[in-house]
């Protein structure tokens, strides 16, 4: 028996149950995440029981590639299966974390396991020789990332963020200017715009999609106290000109976070906050054994939050930098406070909140 192991070391016979577990795990995985985009969870609810020609009748698809997804999901028991009726049923608790209309649809981050998997060579590549793997490599990366966002962010926004800071909701009401870092699709800062007329906003980003795909949306939606342009943070610093800025989950898959936070605290007025959100775990591995979603996220880091941030020639963080490194790198930048929260509907990540003293 190893005296000084950190996780349970298994027989050979119990080991092989795990690791068969794991692989009916990834593929049952593959198989949410398609049954999420093609609707399939949200027609079975809605709809009630239904056999495979029903089900692929009532959402629009081929009864054949249907039928084999059921196949998946009775068998993951994640669908259940009358054989007399041959009808299959969605139960309701599994609804409430599998369709859209659920409070927190758990489908929409299993769709970045394909996103993953379609750089592993890219990938497999950069363990060889290092470097790293672009965002533009990544396809459908800013979309599951702003559904993602719609639930860990946007539906929190009003209800249980914005209150982590004093003040900070009746200061947008009467009138505030607020940055959001690394705003993607810009969700959230959409958000925040329709619901506090009174105050400016403002969204950078690197990627000329998510900024064009932003502008576009804030336009539709008759947006005129906001502005969206791409821009690379590395260098940032727009010294005294915000009373808020906003980064959701962002800093550690900067070129340079340290770079950035100098450049947040710099940007912000005397008195400013500075609202992250980032992932929630310990700097420190042997901490994060038996975490809900730690292989998740050192996997997520892996193929894609480090090795985009080592494609700019980057610092190459990761998505576990940990909640003691953040806390020292945000003291580091400047910040007379930090304060970390967590919430109740996101389970991802820590909410941190730094303050830049007020002379
Ligand atoms: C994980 S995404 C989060 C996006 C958004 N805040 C959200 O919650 O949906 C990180 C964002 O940081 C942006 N980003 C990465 N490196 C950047 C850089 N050097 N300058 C500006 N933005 C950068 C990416 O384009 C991406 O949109």
């Amino acid at each position: 028996m190893c005296q000084a192991c950190s996780i349970k070391i298994q027989s050979p016979d119990e080991f092989a149950g795990k690791l068969l577990g794991l692989l009916n795990g990834g593929a049952v995985s593959l198989m949410i995440s398609l049954g999420h985009r093609a609707g399939l969870f949200d027609a079975l609810s809605s709809g009630g029981p239904a056999n495979s020609h029903e089900l692929a009748e009532r959402a629009g698809l081929n009864e054949r590639y249907v039928r084999e997804w059921l196949g998946a999901m009775v068998t993951g028991e994640i669908v259940d299966y009358e054989p007399e009726s041959q009808r299959y049923v969605l139960p309701e608790s599994h609804a409430a974390l599998l369709t859209r209309d659920a409070d927190a649809n758990i489908a929409v981050p299993f769709q970045f396991l394909p996103v993953l998997a379609q750089v592993e060579d890219e990938v497999l590549e950069c363990f060889k020789n290092g470097g790293g793997v672009p965002y533009a490599k990544f396809p459908r990366f800013h979309e599951v990332m702003a559904e993602e966002s719609d639930q860990t962010v946007v539906s929190g926004l009003e209800s249980a963020i914005l209150p982590l800071v004093d003040g900070m909701t009746e200061s947008l009401e009467t009138g505030a200017s607020l940055l959001d870092v690394g705003c993607g699709r810009g969700h959230a800062l959409m958000a925040l715009a329709e619901r506090f007329p009174e105050s400016r906003f403002t969204g950078y980003d690197l990627s000329d999609d998510t900024i064009a795909y932003a502008t576009e949306q804030a336009e539709a939606r008759g947006l005129t106290n906001i502005r969206f342009a791409a821009r690379d943070l590395t260098e940032f610093a727009e010294p005294g000109t915000y009373d808020f800025v906003t980064g959701f989950d962002v800093i550690h898959d900067q070129k340079s976070p340290a770079g950035l936070l100098s450049g947040v605290h710099a940007s912000l007025k005397p008195g400013g906050v500075f609202l992250a959100q980032d992932i929630l775990g310990s700097s420190d591995v042997a901490k994060n054994i038996g975490g809900p979603l730690a292989p998740f996220i050192y996997t997520i880091s892996c193929m894609h939050c480090m090795t985009v941030s080592l494609a700019q020639g980057g610092a190459g963080l990761g998505a576990a930098w940990g909640r003691e490194l953040a806390v020292e790198m945000m003291d580091d930048a400047g910040f007379e406070s930090v304060e970390v929260n967590t919430l109740e509907h996101d389970v991802m990540n820590y909410f941190y909140v730094c303050r830049k003293s007020d002379s």
